[in-house]
Order: C-alpha cells, then sequence, then structure tokens
C-alpha cells in the first residue's frame, strides 16, 4: 500500500474549516493508504515556544484528531520528538542542501519579516526539517495545503540529489495531495470568506453550546432579499454553506425556500444553524473532553505510534547510512 505521511503544526485548537478540511482527509484517506501523521513539535521549536505548552499542544491535537476519528490502529499519530532518526537524516539532507535555495524559499522569508529578531538557522533549514520527516518513511503522497508547494518541491529535491549523489534509486519523489480541491471550504462568520484562525471568525469543535449560539448569532447578514428569487450576496450564501454540513437537507431547502418568497427571518435560520451547530459539535467536544481528561491513554497512544514510526524510520536509516558509507563499527 502506499505510504502517506502528514505532520501537524502545533498551531491551536481544531475548528470547523479544519475538520471539513484537513480532517475529513486525513479520516478518509487512512482506509486508503498506508498512514502515518505526527505531531510537528520540532518545527514549533522556530518560535522558542514554552516547555509547559509543548506538551500541552501536543495533548490537545492528540484528543482533537482522535476525536474526530483517527484510529491509531490504522494510522499511528506519533509524537515528532520522540522519533529521533528524523533528525539523522535530517543531518544528511541539510549536507546536500544549499543556502541560496533555502533563503529563496517564501515561507522563510516571510517569517524572516515576521519574526526579525529571531531568523534562527532552524527556520532556514525548516524545509530540509520537512523533507526527512517525509523521506524518513519513504512516503510518496503527502496531504498538504497549497501553501507547502515550495516545502514540497524541496524535499523532493532532497530526494533527488540524494539519488543523484550516491547513483541510487532510493528515495522516491514525494507528492503533494490537495484535499482543498475536493473539500467543502467552510465560510467564517464575519462574511470575509475562510474560517481561519488567524481571521478570529471560527467555531472551534471544542466551542461550548453557549459559545456556538453567541457566535453563530453574531455572524454577519445583509438587510433581506429584495427581490424573490434573487442570488444570495455573500454574507448569506455562507450561513447557507455551513447549514448544508451540519444541518438537515429539508432544513436547508426549508430556508432556501424562505429565501426564495422573500420572507426570511435571520433570526430563525441563525437559531436553527447554532442549534444544529452544536448537534454537529456536541458528541465530538465530549470525545474531545475523554481523551483530553486521560493523559495515560493519549500516552500510550502517543508511544505505540512512536514504536512504529520509529520502525519504519529505522529501516530507512540503516539504509541511507549504508549508501553514504557508515558503515556498523560498534
Ligand atoms: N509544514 C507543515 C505545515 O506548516 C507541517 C509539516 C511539518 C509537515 N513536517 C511535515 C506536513 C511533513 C507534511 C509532511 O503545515
Amino acid at each position: 500500500m502506499e505510504k502517506v505521511v502528514s505532520g501537524i503544526r502545533p498551531t491551536g485548537n481544531l475548528h470547523l474549516g479544519n475538520y471539513f478540511g484537513a480532517v475529513t482527509n486525513f479520516i478518509k484517506m487512512q482506509d486508503q493508504y498506508d498512514c502515518l501523521f505526527f505531531i510537528a513539535d520540532w518545527h514549533s521549536l522556530t518560535t522558542h515556544p514554552k516547555p509547559q505548552d509543548i506538551q500541552q499542544s501536543a495533548n490537545t491535537i492528540l484528543s482533537e484528531y482522535l476525536a474526530c476519528g483517527i484510529d491509531p490502529e490504522k494510522a499511528p499519530i506519533y509524537v515528532q520528538s520522540d522519533v529521533p532518526e528524523v533528525l539523522e537524516l535530517y543531518l544528511y539532507l541539510n549536507m546536500n542542501t544549499y543556502l541560496g535555495e533555502l533563503e529563496r524559499v517564501t515561507t522563510f522569508k516571510e517569517k524572516a519579516r515576521q519574526q526579525p529578531d529571531n531568523v534562527n538557522a532552524g527556520l532556514l533549514t525548516y524545509p530540509t526539517l520537512m523533507a526527512s520527516d517525509i523521506l524518513i518513511h519513504r512516503a510518496v503522497k503527502v496531504p498538504v495545503g497549497k501553501d507547502q508547494e515550495q516545502n514540497m518541491e524541496m524535499a523532493r529535491k532532497c530526494a533527488r540529489r540524494f539519488n543523484n549523489i550516491y547513483g541510487v534509486d532510493f528515495f522516491p519523489e514525494p507528492q503533494s495531495f490537495h484535499f482543498t480541491a475536493n473539500a467543502v471550504k467552510i465560510p467564517g462568520l464575519d462574511g470575509s470568506g475562510k474560517m481561519g484562525k488567524s481571521q478570529d471568525n471560527c467555531i472551534y469543535l471544542k466551542d461550548d453550546a453557549k459559545t456556538i449560539r453567541k457566535k453563530v448569532m453574531k455572524a454577519v447578514t445583509d438587510c433581506g432579499p429584495q427581490a424573490p428569487n434573487s442570488p444570495k450576496p455573500e454574507v448569506i450564501e455562507n450561513l447557507f454553506t455551513l447549514m448544508r454540513v451540519v444541518s438537515k437537507p429539508e432544513t436547508v431547502q426549508f430556508f432556501d425556500e424562505k429565501w426564495n418568497d422573500c420572507s426570511i427571518r435571520y433570526g430563525d435560520l441563525k437559531k436553527q444553524l447554532a442549534e444544529d451547530v452544536e448537534a454537529f459539535c456536541a458528541p465530538i467536544r465530549e470525545k474531545i473532553q475523554a481523551y483530553a481528561a486521560d493523559t495515560d491513554n493519549l500516552r500510550a497512544i502517543a508511544r505505540r505510534g512512536a514504536e512504529k514510526a520509529r520502525e519504519s524510520a529505522n529501516a530507512t536509516l540503516q539504509e541511507v547510512r549504508q549508501i553514504i558509507g557508515f558503515h556498523k563499527t560498534v
């Protein structure tokens, strides 16, 4: 079966946009491929997080992804820093990667602009660490967003260059698997487009009923349909898009008809939407809480994940050492 690897950046809680994007895609992929998912905690060091936050965010990610349906029996989930093999390969890959090409990566340039006082070497070599995450398992498919294209290009370059230097056909060139193409784009509640953490327009999976209601009731609307059967402006279409993923088809149809005959009352629509979002989120939220409360279980799941990942990583690394010319002397 084809190998799939994906890293999860520890950046806060999952929202509905993540759920219907990356997470749904992971859940589907775990049935079709040999998947490995990991929490990219080494990558997060480029911004110098507090020690307690690292542990905390790993637990949060584990709880949320497991609650959404990642099945660690099908798709091991591990913490990157539990798999030291990744670092050895990172070192080898760095030896074949040039300063100039790393400096040209736009995410590096952006980060350097965002944190001018902390343009560290880890930031520069972020793409080779990511390449190592992927190549350590000799993965062929990587589910990532469009923003990762340049990093993926670097990963392919690392694979190709290693193969060329040593005259081997060892690393496959990993391909991005863009899920955004067939995923539902979940809009934000502020009418500005996509749901995104930085936009502060999200409904988080962990939000309680009251928070959900408050957020939905505050969603941006307009002054109502001006004529029967008129097209919906974006802010209204956004509410319907959300409704289509959480509500029953009859509910959507009901409000669609109300829109078309100009009798729609946004207060009613939002009330219904809030209820349906809550009904959708409640069981996931309960699972998140249950997973988060049992840190022993989380640790056991991560440990099992790391064992499986290390097995796969070790197999690659043994061969890489041979190819490079390191033979076991101890
Ligand atoms: N760079 C990815 C992101 O920002 C996270 C990541 C790190 C990753 N290593 C990876 C993704 C390996 C896929 C494969 O989202």
